[in-house]
């Protein structure tokens, strides 16, 4: 009988088998998948273990505070916090294939992991929090020759010219399983229940060029949805919801004035692992009231409309 209490103390084993008397360098996204792994890893080898938390600037609203929070004051593990907003701004910048900005977000990804590496005299390992569909979503075999949907930030290995390993204890898991082994290493309910965010963040919410003032509008969208989804009580029956920000504006009419904004659509959905989804059937009330105030309080957006596309055919992301 297998049980998570039995897979976290082979993990640690694991673990301290693996990396011996080296140094881990973990990054954190911010999402349940690298908290939890950062945390094993922690209880595995103590402080061999330096946690990096990277803002890119993508996170959403008051995200970036309440990681730091969780790990410095509740675990009281160290933390280095990157502000890194203009590294990632600046190099989307004019980017607008979906495959070139998650390659760009993965690689800086991995040149901030190894100059904080350098900053503590080097490090012998990255850990990440990669999980099983991670790993297969990058490559899908779909029968015919093996195809890429999308390179997800954290899957494809490190450029040959480092000399860090990867620490991936959660490789074989699903998601339910992480939210399960976070639970029984003691992370908070709220932390642990926390739909899933991917690293590259709002980037890949933002089809077309990133700015800083696209992710600003966005952030403001994506947290009235989410509070209206908390206050109707819909959080835990539902896998993901967020807002996304299309590049189209359309005309619309406020006051007696016209509008000529941003298109932004939200989507919602149940699934046990990702890889399959269904859409989260709202009442159309509940969308009313979150189209109106979106429209209402956020400006640079005039219109609101709800997915309806399931996975497949369509994907959870739009990028
Ligand atoms: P898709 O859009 O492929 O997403 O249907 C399936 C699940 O994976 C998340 N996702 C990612 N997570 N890095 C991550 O950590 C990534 O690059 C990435 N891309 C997608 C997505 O949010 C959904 O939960």
């Amino acid at each position: 009988d297998w049980t998570m209490a039995q897979f976290r103390d082979t993990k640690i084993a694991e673990i301290r088998e693996q990396v011996g008397d080296g140094k881990v360098i973990c990054g954190l996204s911010g999402g349940v998948d690298s908290a939890v792994a950062a945390v094993l890893i922690h209880e595995a080898i103590g402080d061999q273990l330096t946690c990096v938390f990277v803002d890119h600037g993508l996170m959403r609203m008051n995200e970036a505070e309440q990681v730091v929070t969780l790990f410095r004051d509740h675990y009281n593990i160290p933390l280095v916090h990157v502000d890194a907003e203009e590294m990632f701004l600046g190099g989307l910048a004019g980017q607008t294939d979906p495959e070139k900005k998650r390659k760009f977000i993965g690689a800086a990804f991995i040149d901030l992991f190894e100059a904080e590496a350098k900053k503590i005299g080097g490090a012998d390992f990255l850990a990440q929090g990669t999980l099983y569909p991670d790993v297969i979503e990058s490559v899908s075999f779909t029968g015919g020759p093996s195809v890429t949907i999308k390179s997800h930030h954290n899957v494809g290995g490190l450029p040959e010219r480092m000399n860090m390993k990867l620490v991936e204890p959660l490789r074989e898991l699903f998601k339910d399983e992480v939210r399960e082994l976070g639970r029984e290493l003691g992370l908070p309910e709220i932390f642990v229940g926390r739909h899933p965010f991917p690293g590259p963040g709002l980037a890949i919410r933002i089809p077309g060029e990133v700015t800083k003032e696209k992710c600003d509008i966005l952030r403001k969208a994506d947290m009235i949805y989410l509070e209206e989804i908390r206050n109707a009580g819909l959080y835990d029956a539902i896998w993901q919801a967020f807002a996304v920000l299309l590049p189209v504006r359309t005309v619309g009419v406020m006051g007696d004035g016209r509008t000529y904004d941003s298109v932004c659509a939200l989507r919602a959905v149940t699934s046990t692992d990702g890889m399959t989804a269904d859409v989260y059937p709202f009442d159309s009330q509940f969308l009313s009231q979150c189209a109106t105030r979106i429209v209402n309080e956020v400006k640079g957006i005039n219109r609101v409309v709800y997915d309806y596309t399931s996975k497949p055919p369509g994907t959870i992301e739009w990028e």
